[in-house]
């Protein structure tokens, strides 16, 4: 089911070409993004139902406050586990961690996810590596980084 799931959304989506566009902005985050998290949340970011929540919202919400900013870079460096609610979906499966890329590299993938997906507004300041760096080595786990999830978003439990 997985494996169809994520195989759809790469044969669906796939033909999505930025070549018409403007370059996207963060154009090494854009890389990295479809590099190591479009096989699951899809080119554009739109998710795959009951496999991977859309980044279209959340992140660029996440973006504005500082433990949002935490989020983010915890949710890349230690993965998320559990239950969890996004956009009135329930998605409970696991994201895998992503600690052995390095800083700037995972803070220009999430300003790809804020800002070229997201659309982010402009009063929203890009994650800087050093962002990245201080969440690094806390011995988190998925399900450490859905509990500090619970704390940022209005409903409860999502
Ligand atoms: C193997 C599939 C997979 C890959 C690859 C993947 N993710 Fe995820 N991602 C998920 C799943 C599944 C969830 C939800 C986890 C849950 O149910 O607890 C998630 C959740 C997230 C969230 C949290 C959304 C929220 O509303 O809290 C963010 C942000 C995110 N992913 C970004 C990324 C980025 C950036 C990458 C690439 C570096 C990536 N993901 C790679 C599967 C994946």
């Amino acid at each position: 089911m997985i494996r169809q799931g994520a195989l759809a959304a790469l044969l669906g989506l796939a033909p999505l070409a930025w070549s018409e566009e403007p370059a996207p902005p963060y154009p090494q985050g854009a890389e990295s993004f479809q590099a190591n998290c479009a096989v699951c949340h899809g080119p554009a970011g739109a998710g795959v139902p009951s496999l991977a929540p859309p980044l279209l919202t959340y992140p660029a919400h996440y973006a504005a406050s500082a433990e949002g900013r935490r989020q983010l870079a915890m949710t890349v460096l230690y993965g998320l586990f559990g239950e969890i609610t996004v956009e009135g979906a329930r998605y409970d499966f696991k994201m895998p961690e992503f600690s052995r890329i390095d800083d700037a590299t995972l803070a220009a993938t999430l300003n790809f996810v804020i800002f070229a997906l997201g659309h982010a507004p402009d009063a929203v300041k890009p994650l800087g590596a050093e962002e990245i760096a201080a969440v690094r080595g806390q011995n988190l786990d998925g399900a450490a980084v859905r509990e500090h999830r619970k704390a940022l978003l209005p409903q409860p439990g999502s």
